[in-house]
């Protein structure tokens, strides 16, 4: 029997999310993000929930031949574009749409022998300051790529650093316009947040948008909204049950370094789940559980295999009870991954993408 902790991947939700993606920016197409293996889903068990998208976006050419293999046919965009010459060759034979960034890469484009032109992505840098040509060196590396016979139809991209908060997009699209004015070429700019708090400017919106984490049911710009405000549902639910309950006294301590001191008696339980799982260990006392789709607290220090949570509002709950450490109940209930992660002091992002090798899991 193996130890009672799982992952559940919600493809109805998935799909529930893609369509709101949709409805933000109904003119555009939309690339579903699938990089880090979709955002830890795995490639192959989002397929079925995002196949609606217009094409699908990651890093990995490994990950574009799994996409292939599930018998995509539609457009496949590498964000990054290539790492190195050989890789180009993959994007000849996967027909892969490529981002280009640097010089480098439209060197190796340059000496590229194929018979059949690339589509390209090439990314400004108008702000975000990681990957891009900055405004100044945008129109010659268009230039450039533009008298390549390798290049086929060049599309011009950028990425926004603060879509999610206060300073938002304004800045980076007003340098990205400018300089991309009269420049042929669809355009493509959005992220989740952008698409969410943005996409009502037309010129945000256009022509390909690239959300990621919305798909996946998080909220990008937590706390200051929620899934329930953006109408996105959970696709990723961490499920396990408790193997032990204890009766704790006034003054009794609870788990590594007696982190969690009783002051009146109370009961307790210990879940099937550690951070070898991949709960975050950053996580205290008072991170928000599900025992039994009933809302209650971690207690202590989170430790390799076992957390230990308050079974003071779950009194009924004992030996084998369900616990959903985040995402969807099997009754319904749901707590939001951004508000475990939040308590730990990380993003939903980095929650999903950590679920460990240990972990089964199932597509529903
Ligand atoms: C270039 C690019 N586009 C889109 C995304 C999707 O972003 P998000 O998951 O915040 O929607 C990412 C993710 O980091 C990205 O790097």
């Amino acid at each position: 029997m193996p130890r009672p902790i799982q992952a559940f991947v919600h493809t109805d939700a998935l799909r529930h999310n893609l369509m709101r993606m949709r409805a933000a920016a109904p003119d555009a197409r939309v690339w579903a993000v699938v990089k880090a293996n979709a955002y830890g889903h795995g490639i192959e068990r989002v397929f079925e929930g995002l196949r609606g998208a217009d094409g699908f976006a990651l890093l990995d050419i490994d990950e574009a031949q799994r996409i292939r293999s599930l018998g995509w046919r539609g457009p496949v965009l590498l964000l990054e574009g290539v790492f190195e010459a050989r890789d180009l060759e993959l994007c000849s034979r996967l027909d892969l749409w490529h981002t280009v960034h640097c010089d480098e890469q439209i060197d190796m484009l340059s000496r590229h022998k194929t018979q059949v032109p690339h589509r390209i992505f090439l990314k400004m840098n108008s702000g975000m300051n990681r990957l891009g040509f900055t405004p100044t060196r945008f129109r010659s590396a268009w230039t450039r790529l533009n008298q390549l016979p390798q290049v086929d139809e060049i599309s011009l991209a950028t990425h926004f650093s603060d879509a999610d908060g206060a300073p938002g997009v304004a800045h980076q699209m007003a340098v990205f316009a400018q300089t991309t004015e009269d420049l042929p070429g669809e355009r493509s700019t959005c992220n989740s947040a952008a698409l969410l708090r943005h996409a009502s400017d037309a010129a945000v919106a256009a022509d390909w948008v690239r959300p990621g984490i919305a798909l996946y049911g998080s909220a990008p710009d937590f706390p200051e909204r929620d899934i329930a405000q953006w109408d996105l549902k959970p696709t990723l639910s961490l499920r396990s049950r408790l193997i032990a309950t204890q009766d704790l006294q006034a003054g009794d301590t609870v788990g590594y370094g007696s982190a969690f001191r009783a002051d009146a008696p109370m009961r307790m339980g210990v879940v099937a789940c550690g951070y070898a799982d991949g709960y975050p260990r950053h996580g205290a006392t008072g991170t928000p559980v599900l025992v039994e789709g009933v809302r209650t607290r971690t207690l202590g220090r989170v430790s390799m295999d076992m957390i230990a949570v308050d079974l003071t509002p779950c009194p009924t709950a004992g030996f084998g009870s369900e616990v959903t450490l985040w995402g969807q109940a099997s009754g319904g209930a749901v707590l939001p991954i951004d508000e475990v992660a939040h308590a730990a002091g990380t993003v939903g992002y980095e929650l999903m993408c950590a679920v460990s090798a240990r972990v089964g899991f199932t597509q529903d």
